[in-house]
């Protein structure tokens, strides 16, 4: 009885157009609201009190504490964790359609009464352009709450095709996995945010959320619709701030029974560490789900067409400041095409109106914080400091004074090995490597093999024969590849979401596979 599930029809925010006034008016009063008070919540519980606050600042103006959260202790991780088993009882018996029924609201009220305060959070909070927040705080956030519900069907319907021999009743049960799931999600989506600790949800498992802390202010919302739409007490637990007191308490009980990880591969590798030191110590060997970093690429060979390169690329690399994890960050150009395309990239970037997140005529706004605006300033001293191997072609400005602006920046390198070119920067800020025309086989081996990670890539061309081939010679290079279209983006539904190598253990989000791993499935063989 679903009503077909589709993509959520995008807003344009065109000048004079309702929406754009509508979320004009969001923003105006979500600024009077501010500082929000945010909780801890505990089998629906909302805990304020007991230790000091801890503010979210606005990356465009750091002045300005958005909100003020309760940051979770051990105490109150182990409370959610016995309460979340408890939860665990009922949630897990609970018919699908009725889980189902209450993402699906959830989906519903957002895109219907809360798609503007959400977006005004996520603007703010995470320095998006409305545009950027759009795409993420309401499309992917309901697309994954309807999607998951439509994958979620589908794995239940997968039973096993023969009931032999006769006399046999073959089946399989799909059931949650025994313990409590833990989400760790980063700041750069506020859907990521949302599809961690519900996707487990949806499956019946319980889950204990540690929000970014620099999500509090989209997070918490996402949170409240939940809980409007249904979710009871106890299913998903709102823990913010203090990650390390949270997985140290929650990847050494005996209950956890799955990792749903968005973040930095450092942490990762702690978290995985974490949990393999004390493997014996688990009553299931939990799920591990990771999405981590990325070197991603364009690859241009030499019969691209510019006109699909150049505006692509300016998408790829500098949308949302170069903080998403698939953003463009390292480019492979022939030598015959450079000079245009240089010229063009850097004309292009010329006119990109970098200010604040809520000013709806920028492209660009700040980084996140300080450290990311710290460490994307490092990494373009390096350059500068690396004359004759690697130049500024256009940017590097960096401004702090007021919120953390850096200006869109563009590197040219004669080291396929620099360090821009290996290591994530996830910031504003591309690298390109010129090849000779007659060398795109080594240059292609460059992108195939030389940096750690696999998450997205993309590349170029209209020779279809060569298209073909290096589609094949890249295949272990990225888990979302593009032709001819940039390496940002991926649409739930459309196109599953992950990478392998460093990137992630590859589980695509948007995909029935995600949703697979918050099964634990039981064949049932019952003799007639
Ligand atoms: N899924 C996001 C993208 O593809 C990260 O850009």
């Amino acid at each position: 009885h679903l009503p077909p599930i589709a993509n959520e029809a995008y807003q344009h925010y065109a000048p004079g157009s309702p929406e754009r006034a509508a979320q004009r008016a969001a923003l105006e009063a979500l600024e009077r609201e501010t500082p929000v008070r945010i909780p801890c919540v505990v089998n629906g519980r909302e805990i304020y009190d007991g230790a000091e606050l801890v503010e979210q600042r606005m990356p465009h103006d750091h002045r300005r504490v958005l909100a003020v959260y309760r940051p979770l202790d051990e105490a109150l991780v182990r409370e959610a964790i016995r309460g979340s088993l408890e939860a665990r009882q009922r949630w897990s018996r609970t018919p699908a359609d009725e889980r189902a029924a209450i993402f699906l609201k959830a989906a519903e009220l957002l895109s219907q009464r809360y798609r503007y305060r959400v977006n005004a959070a996520t603007m703010l909070g995470q320095g998006k352009n409305v545009w950027q927040a759009e795409i993420d705080s309401a499309v992917e956030t309901i697309d994954f709450w309807r999607f998951g519900v439509k994958y979620m069907r589908e794995i239940y319907a997968m039973q096993p095709p023969e009931n032999v021999p006769r006399g046999v009743w073959n089946r399989l049960e799909w059931r949650p996995l025994e313990g409590f799931v833990a989400a760790i999600t980063p700041f750069n989506f506020t859907a990521i945010g949302a599809n961690l600790p519900s996707s487990p949800a949806m499956m019946g498992n319980v889950a204990l959320w540690k929000p970014s802390d620099n999500t509090e202010l989209s997070t918490w919302m996402v949170f409240q619709i939940l809980r409007e739409a249904g979710l009871p007490d106890g299913v998903i637990q709102y823990l913010p701030g203090n990650g390390p007191v949270f997985s140290g308490v929650c990847l050494t009980d005996r209950h956890l029974a799955g990792l749903h990880f968005t973040g930095s591969t450092r942490t990762f590798h702690a978290l995985w560490q974490q949990m393999s030191a004390q493997l014996s110590a688990y009553r299931n060997y939990p799920r591990i789900v990771g999405e981590t970093g990325g070197k991603n690429f364009h690859f241009v060979h030499p019969s691209a067409d510019l006109d699909w390169v150049v505006p692509h690329t300016i998408r790829g690399a500098f949308e949302y400041q170069g903080q998403k994890c698939s953003a463009t960050s390292r480019m492979y150009v022939p030598r015959s095409l450079w000079p245009p395309l240089r010229d063009r990239l850097v004309s292009e970037m010329q006119q990109i109106r970098v200010g604040a997140a809520d000013d709806f005529t920028v492209f660009m706004s700040a980084v996140i914080h300080r450290r990311a605006f710290e460490r994307i300033r490092s990494y373009i001293e390096r350059v500068r400091a690396a004359s004759g191997t690697a130049e500024v072609l256009f940017g590097g400005e960096c401004d702090d004074s007021r919120g953390y602006f850096i200006q869109p920046t563009l590197v040219v390198t004669t080291d396929p090995q620099f360090v821009t070119m290996k290591e994530e920067v996830f910031g504003p800020l591309l690298t390109c490597y010129v090849y000779d025309d007659d060398q795109v086989e080594q240059a292609l081996d460059m992108a195939a093999d030389d940096s750690e990670y696999g998450l997205t890539g993309a590349i170029f061309a209209r020779d279809r024969h060569a298209m073909m081939r290096m589609t094949d010679r890249l295949r272990d290079a990225a888990g979302n590849f593009y032709i001819n279209d940039k390496c940002t983006g991926s649409i739930v539904g459309q196109q599953p979401f992950g990478g392998a190598r460093q990137s992630g253990t590859n589980d695509k989000s948007g995909s029935l596979l995600n949703l697979l791993r918050w099964a634990s499935a039981r064949a049932i063989k019952e003799s007639m």
